[in-house]
């Protein structure tokens, strides 16, 4: 028997019949929706047993004919531009574009850090989980998306940069090459950063009113502790390269906040050495949280453990919120512009 099941278009209807009897809501299915499958491991396993089946050929796949192959030339280009009519039929041309152009950005830093994850034998987590989580959409109106992606870029390129110019400096430390392609890596995130910088100021409301300024707190503060926590989780990597974390972090969070001020109403006062302290007290709290989550405790007396800790992480989470913010942001100013140093003067 099976031990896993096998989810094909055949099976559709009897997910979808399961889904509503469980109460949840059903995906809108199309043809071309894409689909998710799984098989049954152990059959497959049994299939490439190297003692039924000999040693399989591998020698083809691992020559990696085509490493060099997708090389992008102007054919392509010239070829796209010439396409006209319903071949290229378009909502919004200059949306379409620009977004166009900034996946190829991302898909280019993806394609190539699954590269040298290949280097080691590791690829990215692409397992069902992951895949069948990023098909639930959550609704976030556009100024959302702006703040938080704009928050989200220009951290890329300050931890890019950051990287690049400590490597630079020590360069013992540079254990695999592709840090060498930090520098032109980062001002590709600076170029998205610019560009969400220009979708804000185009709509000014997003940066004038009272709420705006309580967003844009709240975004930065999100941005910043989320870094902060998931990095002091990984601080292994950091050291491995020669830099503290939680330094390196703090540097990364000063000067994204001082970038963020040039548009931003208002900006978390992280230069404050009470917000470090606030940060450090909810990576003690993360790590006990962690710790109940590796224990081996009962569920229940798990969640327990836990309900203290959460309410003392969102107290500081909170406090964090409502220390005295630092008025900034101007939409007239140019990209690089210095601003808080003078605002906090
Ligand atoms: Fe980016």
């Amino acid at each position: 028997m099976p031990t896993r099941r096998f989810l094909g278009r055949g099976m559709m209807a009897v997910a979808a019949a399961e889904k509503k009897r469980s109460g949840k809501t059903e995906i809108k299915e199309t043809l071309l929706t894409p689909r998710f499958y799984t098989t049954d491991f152990d059959e497959m396993e049994q299939l490439f047993n190297t003692e039924i089946n000999g040693n399989p050929n591998q020698a083809e796949f691992k020559t990696d004919y085509n490493q060099t192959h997708f090389v992008r030339n102007p054919e392509l280009k010239e070829a796209a531009d010439r396409m006209r009519g319903p071949l290229r039929k378009k909502t919004n041309p200059v949306v379409a574009e620009i977004f166009f152009l900034m996946s190829r950005d991302e898909a280019r830093h993806a394609g190539f850090l699954n590269k040298g994850l290949s280097d080691f034998n590791l690829a990215f987590d692409l397992g069902l989980g992951s895949l069948t989580k990023a098909r639930k959409y959550t609704f976030f109106k556009p100024k959302f998306i702006f703040y938080a992606t704009y928050l989200s870029e220009k951290i890329g390129y300050w931890r890019y940069i950051t990287i690049y110019r400590h490597l630079k400096a020590n360069p013992g430390f540079e254990v695999y090459p592709v840090f060498k392609y930090f520098e032109n890596w980062c001002q590709d995130e600076n170029r998205h950063g610019g560009f969400f910088s220009a979708l804000l100021k185009a709509q000014s409301q997003f940066l004038s009113d009272w709420k705006a300024k309580l967003w844009s707190q709240f975004f930065c503060l999100s941005v910043y502790v989320t870094m902060y926590l998931n990095d002091c989780q990984r601080t292994a990597f950091y050291e491995g390269i020669g830099l503290n974390t939680k330094e390196f972090d703090i540097h990364v969070i000063n000067e994204i906040n001082r970038t963020t001020a040039r548009i931003f109403p208002a900006v978390l006062d992280v230069e404050n050495p009470e917000f470090k302290r606030k940060l450090d007290r909810m990576v003690e709290i993360n790590q006990k949280l962690i710790a109940i989550g590796e224990s081996q405790d009962l569920p229940l007396v798990k969640n327990m453990k836990r309900i203290p800790l959460i309410a003392a992480l969102v107290s500081e989470l909170v406090a964090a919120y409502l220390m005295p913010p630092v008025e900034s942001g101007s939409v007239d100013f140019a990209d690089f512009e210095p601003r808080l140093g003078v605002l906090i003067l």
